[in-house]
């Protein structure tokens, strides 16, 4: 394995589509890279089929870190990054998102003077009781190159004293990522895989604050049964949530469908033929956006308000979701009539060419 490359680390499924698009433009420059998986997520569904289908370079490098509490799996992150950045000395190190892996990777790196680019810098819901928000926060003020997905996070970034040489708009990864396999979404063969016709909601949940005490998943669980009263519902349940929403009495029928996480080609042709999509995730409410299906996302805030103002994301408490989506049924919905700037499936060549460019300059 080469020494002296651009090194990607992810390990959680939504790093997978963030980075496809990142890696194949630097492949296309011919710039050396390597690709290391940090095994946070390490399920076949959560996990490898995302390469297979994304065309992903298999990891030259899996750390197998796995599970546990935050502690122990940054701990873990840490101990194993550095072995492999010693081993590697990577010129740059490149993370993506708020996931306990982009935050390991980018403290281990900073202690050893690796440059590091985050791509998705800027984002906040202002909410340190998400675990992603202290790793928005702490990345970002580590790293050298700040890729922006939105306008308003360089606004974040500068109230927080990052110069604004480091920071650069450069669109949504993510959304080159949809963009370029739009003509693979196909809503109908999903549906008759999976037996469902005509209306239907999806729904994915699995945020701490959503899942993790019995009292909030039985309050979710009866949100999305009082919903599937209304509209059948598929729920492709994340396994961190599944314990929890069972012991909440979450009870499959067939207009309540559970079935487990797809892969991205499935999940997105589902979510493309969806009357609505009810979420906690944060790529959600972007692909939902751009896919013109109404989101109802289940959280008080949303480090992504672009996706209200210029999509068609709107925030919701589970008392409030019976009513939002009949409003969303009886046809209440507007869209908006522009799309955030630069999502526009060119984010992977952008932070390409500024790579090479800030490289080219270290000499
Ligand atoms: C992580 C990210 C979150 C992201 C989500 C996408 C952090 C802090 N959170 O949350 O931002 O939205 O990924 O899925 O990094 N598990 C499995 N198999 C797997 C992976 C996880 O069974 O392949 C189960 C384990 O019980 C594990 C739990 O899910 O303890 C949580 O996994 P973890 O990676 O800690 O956090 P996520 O909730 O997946």
């Amino acid at each position: 394995m080469s020494t002296g490359a651009i090194a990607h680390i992810v390990g959680a499924r939504p790093n997978f589509m963030k980075a496809a698009p990142v890696i194949r433009a630097i492949a296309s420059l011919g710039l050396p890279q390597v690709l290391i998986h940090t095994g946070q997520h390490y399920d076949a569904g959560m996990s490898d089929v995302f390469f297979t289908e994304l065309d992903l370079p298999s990891p030259d490098l899996n750390l197998g870190v796995g599970s546990g509490s935050h502690a122990a799996q940054t701990a873990a992150l840490l101990v194993t990054l550095e072995r492999a950045f010693l081993e590697l000395k990577p010129r740059v190190v490149v993370v993506y998102g708020d996931v306990n892996s982009s935050l390991a990777a980018a403290l281990v790196a900073v202690k050893l003077g690796i440059p590091i680019a985050h791509v998705e810098a800027g984002l906040r819901s202002f909410d340190m009781t998400m675990p992603e928000e202290a790793n928005r926060r702490l990345t970002d003020v580590l790293s050298d190159l700040c890729f922006v997905t939105s306008p308003e996070a360089i606004g974040h970034l500068a109230r927080e004293g990052v110069a604004d040489e480091r920071i650069h708009l450069v669109g949504n990864p993510m959304i080159d990522t949809l963009l370029a396999n739009l003509d693979r979404l196909d809503p109908v063969r999903i549906g008759t895989e999976l037996g469902v016709s005509g209306m239907y909601a999806v729904a994915t949940l699995h945020r701490p604050s959503n899942v993790d005490s019995p009292e909030d998943a039985a309050r979710l669980v009866q949100a999305l049964t009082d919903l599937s009263g209304l509209i059948p519902v598929v729920l492709p349940l994340h396994p961190r949530g599944r314990p929890n929403l069972e012991a909440a009495k979450l009870v499959a029928s067939d207009r309540l469908r559970v079935i487990e996480p797809l892969g991205y080609i499935d999940f997105l042709s589902l979510v493309r033929g969806a009357a609505l999509v009810v979420t906690d995730s944060g790529g959600i409410q972007e692909e939902t956006t751009i896919l013109e299906v109404p989101c109802l996302t289940l959280r008080p805030n949303t480090e992504r308000p672009i996706t209200i103002s210029h999509g068609t994301n709107r925030l919701i408490d589970p008392a409030g979701l019976v009513p939002a989506a009949r409003a969303i049924l009886e046809g209440s919905t507007i869209l908006p009539a522009e799309r955030p700037p630069l999502w526009d499936g060119r984010a992977g060549p952008r932070i390409a060419a500024i790579l090479a460019s800030e490289l080219a300059t270290m000499g």
